[in-house]
């Protein structure tokens, strides 16, 4: 694994490889082999979650850690983007990790790069956003064990979510049952090709839902007009805690990849109970997947 740009580029083995270091960076079970290395944060788009675990990430490992200020750096002046990774590589930056609104942009960039700095995608537009799927799945396996037949719902704004993407292509390797519930304007295009079931109706989605992840409504990606009030966004899809009683599996993980839009997408109250801790977990668990990460692209790379 060269860099981490989205999951399809990733094998299954690259995957369960990162699950079971995180693991063990949870455990303490493992020590840093990156130390002294030097990741540069560079966010282009708001974060709060991904920029922060990361930077974390990078402290618990040794590493040196440079906020990139997007706002008052030269790209203001006109410097492209390559054209920084390259200067940054030149000051002795070994690792980028990209957020960017732009589709496809890191691994445009990653192309035109000359030199071996590695990237890291922190989610662009509504292509990708690979570690968030790999945190998801880790815990996952914390709390089911296996995702292989299991009923996967997600929940929201299949659309535009990058969260979405990743996540169908790394469970669709690993064998998940994998279902998709969103108004018909807000589903996912590409379903047929991941053998994905699609719903309408939030209730026939759960239904024996082992696993309920829910979605933002990303209203910034939308086009102006013809998009539902909140309101009646929430009247169709909020996932509450009575639903969930009466339709998921009795042991069912609630997810949400944040920021969680309260009383939209998910009753306040389900979020702030017992089956709502889990989101802050998966949350906890990016600290070590992350590790992971980093550390399976910057070890012995000799940059
Ligand atoms: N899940 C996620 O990407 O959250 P942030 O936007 O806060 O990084």
């Amino acid at each position: 694994m060269e860099h981490l740009i989205d999951i399809e580029s990733i094998s299954k083995e690259d995957i369960l490889n990162i699950i079971n270091l995180a693991k063990e960076f949870k455990q303490g079970k493992k020590n840093s082999e990156v130390a002294k290395k030097t990741l540069a944060l560079m966010f282009y788009e708001n974060s709060t979650r991904t920029r922060c675990s990361f930077e974390i990430a990078g402290q618990k490992l040794g590493m040196n850690i440079i906020n990139f200020d997007a706002a008052h750096s030269s790209l203001s002046k006109g410097e492209s983007l390559k054209d920084t990774i390259e200067n940054l590589y030149f000051l002795g930056v070994n690792a980028v990790v990209i957020r960017h609104s732009l589709s496809g942009i890191i691994n445009n960039v990653m192309r035109q790069v000359k030199y071996p700095i590695k990237f890291v995608n922190g989610g662009d537009g509504t292509h990708a956003h690979p570690s968030q799927a790999l945190l998801d799945y880790y815990t996952m396996l914390e709390k089911i064990g296996t995702v292989e037949n299991k009923k996967i719902v997600i929940v929201g704004d299949v659309s535009h979510s990058r969260v979405a993407k990743s996540n169908i292509a790394l469970l669709s390797k690993m064998g998940a049952n994998i279902h998709l519930c969103a108004p018909t304007y807000l589903q996912f295009e590409n379903a047929e090709a991941f053998n994905i079931t699609c719903h309408n109706d939030v209730k026939q989605a759960v239904d024996g839902a082992n696993v309920v992840m829910v979605l933002r409504v990303q209203n910034e990606r939308h086009e102006k007009e013809g998009y539902p009030e909140s309101s009646e966004y929430k009247r169709l899809y909020e996932i509450d805690t009575q639903l969930l009683k009466i339709y998921a599996a009795n042991d069912v993980i609630l997810m949400h990849p944040g920021p969680a839009n309260r009383n939209i997408e998910v009753s306040s109250e389900l979020l702030d109970n017992r089956v709502g801790k889990t989101i802050l977990e998966q949350a906890q668990n990016g600290v070590y997947v992350r590790m992971a990460i980093l550390n399976t692209l910057l070890k012995g790379s000799g940059v």
